[in-house]
């Protein structure tokens, strides 16, 4: 793809942090990163850009419109939105910053974009849009939205807003839809690192209900090879459903991380299970892999190790996260569970 001035949203979060490296290492773009640093957002994961002349980053809201239109001066050809809240226990215990950042925000990122006439409008949503699996079956982009969290359920009320634009105004909106994603930088409340901080730290590993509950792994740099795809090769007025084939109960999950750990067993501790907790999710990529070419390159076993070893030797990273607002976080989330 030419050169272009892409605008990302969230770009100092998990995935979107891992974008910004993985696009400026691949690829000639320049890179806007608008961020609003809640307590998901955080400089330190973009260490080592600050003297890279084509990542700028602005601390700004994307719910709200003088901080959008700041956004916008640039030569904006193309906005990545990952900007959200994203953590559903978060938004079982209080929902109203995800209806004003994932609903509201999204709005008037698309009524920017209109304005401006971008070249493309890239909505990172979520398969949790689709709501939850029975044992057989998996999301294709036919599935009908029915989401169960108010998380979820934002969502897909921004893909539907997303997608309207394109109906009615044409604007050239791309949607993804990924499955559950792990890797580094991940903030430690997401079942994955909070597992492998823990464990490292010879503390319970609270797992929910029966522990059976089914979650389809992809590495973060596969999702950011399959947002690039799709940025370059995507249809406007499109939705690309993207997984690895990797579906995992969280006890698979925990006891291979205390394998790879070297723990016993005995940290895993059963508790109350999640309002609405959605059963499975399972992803269809025919789609995006007939249509784009698209093929996750990391095998989870190998993904899953690195991904431990870097926690492992990143402490001070997660350390310095897992204090203050974090641990009355995790009080209030486990205690008495
Ligand atoms: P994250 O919580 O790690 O990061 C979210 C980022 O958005 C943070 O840097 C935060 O500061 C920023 N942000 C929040 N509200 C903002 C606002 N109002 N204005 C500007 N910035 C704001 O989330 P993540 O896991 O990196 O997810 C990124 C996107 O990908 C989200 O849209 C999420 O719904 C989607 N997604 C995540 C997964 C996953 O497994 N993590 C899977 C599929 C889709
Ligand atoms: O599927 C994509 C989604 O994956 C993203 O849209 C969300 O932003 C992301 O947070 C993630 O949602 P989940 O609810 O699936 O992820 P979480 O890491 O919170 O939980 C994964 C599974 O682990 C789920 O079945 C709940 C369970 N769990 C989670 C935590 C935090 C536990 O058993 N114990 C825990 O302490």
């Amino acid at each position: 793809m030419d050169k272009m001035h892409i605008l990302v949203t969230g770009g100092c979060g998990f995935i979107g942090s891992n974008f910004v490296r993985y696009m400026l290492s691949r690829h000639p773009h320049a890179i806007t990163n608008m961020d609003k640093l809640t307590y998901a957002g955080n400089l330190e994961n973009l260490k080592g850009l600050e003297s890279e002349p084509r990542h700028r980053f602005i601390k700004g809201d994307i719910a709200n419109i003088s901080d959008v239109e700041k956004a916008f001066a640039d030569d904006t050809d193309i906005v990545v939105n990952f900007a959200a809240e994203t953590h559903v226990d978060r938004s079982i215990l209080d929902p109203d910053a995800f209806i004003g950042t994932n609903i509201y925000g999204t709005y008037l990122l698309l009524e920017a974009a209109r304005k401006k006439g971008v070249k493309k409008f890239m909505q990172v949503s979520t398969d949790e849009v689709y709501g939850s699996l029975p044992p057989a079956g998996k999301f294709t982009e036919e599935t009908p939205l029915a989401p169960n969290s108010p998380y979820s359920a934002s969502k897909a009320s921004a893909d539907l807003l997303a997608m309207a634009y394109w109906k009615t105004f044409k604007t050239p909106v791309v949607i993804t839809r990924c499955s559950n994603n792990y890797g580094p930088y991940q903030f430690p409340e997401k079942l994955i690192p909070l597992l492998i901080t823990n464990a490292v730290e010879n503390l319970e590993l609270p797992i929910y209900g029966d522990g059976l509950n089914v979650r389809d792994w992809i590495h973060v740099e596969d999702h950011c090879e399959a947002i690039a795809l799709v940025l370059e090769k995507g249809e406007p007025g499109n939705v690309y459903n993207v997984g690895a084939e990797n579906e995992r109960t969280n006890l698979e999950i925990v006891t291979s991380i205390l394998d790879i750990l070297k723990k016993p067993h005995s940290l895993i501790r059963y508790v109350k299970d999640r309002p609405g907790h959605d059963r499975r999710y399972a992803i269809d990529n025919t789609k995006i892999h007939t249509k784009l070419g698209f093929k996750p390159g990391r095998a989870f076993k190998t993904g899953l190790e690195e991904t431990v070893r870097w926690y492992v030797e990143n402490r001070t990273w997660w350390q310095s996260i897992r204090t203050g607002e974090y641990l009355k976080y995790y009080e209030k989330m486990y205690k008495d569970r």
